[in-house]
């Protein structure tokens, strides 16, 4: 597969992703360009738990995803029988969420005669690198990068920093992928998630805590960082630990925790650990470019720290393509329609499906 091939195509993905507490559906063209992205979030439903609550998240999905569809279509004012293929989230990610968005597909590839293709939501946020929207069409805010990109070259290192994964992969090409390292326990954004509860701040987490730091100091206290040397593996149960710590005693000796200096020094012990060790590993393999991606990708800290610290160009997708959105899953499913990629109406979900297995 060359990528002149794929230029030649200019194949529409309807994509749809289900795979955590975000039900979307969206359109893209040639792999890149957004026609339509429609994402409904189902925060504010879980932020009472402090979490995602798989039930609850489940039932949702099933109340809005054909609305999310058909609102996805219309945005991009097309038809489903415009389209070339329907791609969907296969996994990972909650079972009962999965598997919403996958019948979901099946029902509109059956009823359609569409090609049906499950994609990885691990190489979903890779491909997010790749999107854009049309130029003039500037609807969101596109974070550091600005319409119409360049696109990634390889051999690219990518970080997938998000609420289940940390994952460090070599992208050799289009589709290839080697891991190098992931989280020995807690993902980032589970870190971010579980800290911010620990300092009775909203979930989701990551941007709480991002908000409360942005009025702290970064080096008030001397988190730990897990540098796991001679591996490309993360941990940050032992930070985690070391905040709780640090919040019990704090609570004897204080009437208020001192939230924005606490939420700065672990959000700086994260960054840290992420950003040098990905640099590390994009230097150790030769790598021409360095993508971050995923709901952690979001991040202020991290995104400005590791653009000021790498020496190759780093992609990072625009806030709205970083946490969980359709567009992604249509982007990777060009790729694998390309390719050839045909999957029948058997396909189940794969809950804990590793990048390593594509
Ligand atoms: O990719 P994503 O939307 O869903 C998963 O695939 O897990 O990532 C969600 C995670 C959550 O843990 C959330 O707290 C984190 O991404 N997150 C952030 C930020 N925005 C979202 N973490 C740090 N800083 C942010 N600004
Ligand atoms: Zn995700």
């Amino acid at each position: 597969m060359t990528l002149i091939d794929m230029e030649s195509t200019h194949a529409r993905i309807l994509g749809i992703e289900s795979s955590c507490d975000e039900t979307a559906a969206a359109v893209v063209e040639d792999g890149r360009t957004i026609l339509s992205s429609v994402v409904a979030s189902q925060a504010d439903l879980h932020a009472r738990f402090g979490g995602v609550f798989p039930e609850v998240a489940s039932r949702q999905h099933v109340r809005t995803i054909y609305k999310i569809v058909e609102q996805a279509l219309q945005q991009a004012h097309l038809d489903l029988g415009d389209v070339d293929a329907i791609a969907v989230t296969r996994g990972p990610g909650l079972p009962g969420s999965l598997v919403v968005g996958l019948n979901t597909a099946k029902g509109l590839a059956l009823a359609s005669g569409l090609p049906l293709i499950g994609i990885n939501h691990l190489e979903a946020h890779i491909y997010s690198a790749w999107l854009d929207w049309p130029r003039g069409t500037n609807a969101i805010e596109v974070g550091s990068s600005m319409s119409l990109k360049p696109e990634p070259h390889f051999p690219l290192l990518a970080l997938v920093v998000s609420g289940g994964h940390t994952e460090l992969v070599l992208v050799r090409d289009h589709l290839k992928y080697a891991h190098l390292g992931g989280t020995l326990d807690d993902a980032a954004g589970e870190a971010f998630d579980k800290v911010a509860r620990l300092l009775g701040l909203a979930y989701p987490g990551g941007p709480s805590i991002q908000r409360a730091a942005e009025g702290g100091n970064p080096r008030a206290f001397d988190f730990p960082r897990a540098w796991l040397e001679d591996t490309w593996n993360f941990s940050f149960s032992g930070l985690k630990t070391a905040v709780l710590r640090e919040v019990r005693e704090l609570e004897e000796h204080m009437p208020t925790l001192p939230v924005a200096n606490l939420a700065a020094s672990f959000q700086a012990a994260v960054v840290d650990v992420l950003v040098g060790k990905t640099i590390k590993a994009a230097d150790a393999f030769g790598a021409r470019e360095i993508l971050v991606a995923g709901g952690v990708s979001a991040n202020r800290s991290l995104r400005e720290t590791i653009h000021a610290t790498a020496a190759v160009p780093v992609h990072i997708p625009p806030l709205a393509l970083c946490t969980d959105n359709a567009a992604m899953v249509a982007g990777a499913g060009f790729y694998r329609f390309v390719q050839g990629q045909r999957d029948t109406l058997r396909i189940d979900v794969s809950p804990n499906w590793p990048l390593t297995e594509l």
